[in-house]
């Protein structure tokens, strides 16, 4: 048995709530990075893996991109256990979307996780979570699920969500000011090439997916979004973003 670590971390947020639960296993772990992503890779998963499988809600929705890729792999019956990470707002489709795409690639989901990180564009909201309390609750989730294996608990597995799946939402292109020094690491870490190496401040919005990856790698912080949009978002998330939102975990069989 294998525990396995896929995610699709733009920012790190994701990543580290993966991390915080596959820390809760001993056994041997593998990576699979879905957005460094370099072709297909050659995995056959057994019945006995569990699969972590992490991607962040984009409007609610699990990015495209992520889909995309994770369709690359075979379930093999493996189990897995999706987990929706979000920045404090709300997660709507993104779980049961993720539940959905393993299912069709093979997967037997076991259990599901809707949990906080830092929101990638409103940094103000969930600001440094998954915090202390959080990494305590999400180990006390990985507990309850080795006891459900353990026991052999079986049953439908129902998590938070609805088909259709709601509209994925619009979307912001961040671009640099003038203190960018021409060093090429936005465009070199884009995952849709969106950034030209001619013309490092802008990026093209048609193919752009807001993953914000090319924020968080700028040394000189020199790339941000409109400011003026931005400031809009938030006074209006500030209501529903600003009061903690807890962890939530899906058991097969829970009702
Ligand atoms: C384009 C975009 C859309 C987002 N949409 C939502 C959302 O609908 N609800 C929410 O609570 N957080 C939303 N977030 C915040 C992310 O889900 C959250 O910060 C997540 O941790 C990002 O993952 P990462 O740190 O692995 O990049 C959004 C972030 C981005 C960049
Ligand atoms: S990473 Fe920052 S400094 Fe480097 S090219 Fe991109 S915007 Fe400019
Ligand atoms: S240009 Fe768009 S897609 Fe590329 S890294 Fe930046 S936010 Fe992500």
């Amino acid at each position: 048995m294998k525990i396995y670590k896929i995610y699709f971390s733009p920012t790190g947020g994701t990543k580290r709530v993966v991390d915080i639960l596959g820390g809760a296993w001993q056994d041997e772990k593998e990576v699979i990075d879905l957005f460094s992503w370099n072709g297909i890779p050659e995995y056959s998963f057994d019945g006995d893996d569990i699969c972590l499988v992490a991607a962040p809600a984009f409007g609610g929705r699990v990015p495209a991109l992520a889909i995309e890729r994770l369709k690359k792999l075979r379930g093999n019956s493996a189990m897995a256990i999706p987990v929706a990470v979000y920045g404090n707002r709300d997660y709507e489709d993104t779980l049961l979307e993720l539940k959905d795409t393993l299912e069709s690639i093979g997967f037997h989901c076991i259990a599901g996780i809707a949990a906080i990180a830092e929101h990638s564009i409103f940094h103000q909201f969930a600001a440094n979570r998954p915090d202390e309390e959080d990494a305590e609750e999400l180990r006390g989730f990985a507990m309850k699920i080795q006891e459900a294996v353990r026991a052999a608990i079986h049953g439908p597995l129902t998590v938070k969500g609805n088909h259709p799946y709601k509209e994925a939402g619009s979307h912001l292109t961040p671009f640099a000011d003038d203190t960018c020094t021409g060093c090429g690491l936005c465009a070199a870490q884009c995952p849709v090439k969106a950034i030209s190496e001619g013309d490092f401040r802008t990026a093209d919005a048609d193919k752009c997916i807001s993953c914000m990856r090319c924020i968080a790698v700028c040394p000189t912080h020199s790339r941000t979004n409109d400011e003026a949009v931005v400031s809009r978002v938030v006074e209006g998330l500030e209501p529903i973003c600003s009061v903690r939102k807890a962890n939530e975990l899906f058991l097969e069989g829970m009702r």
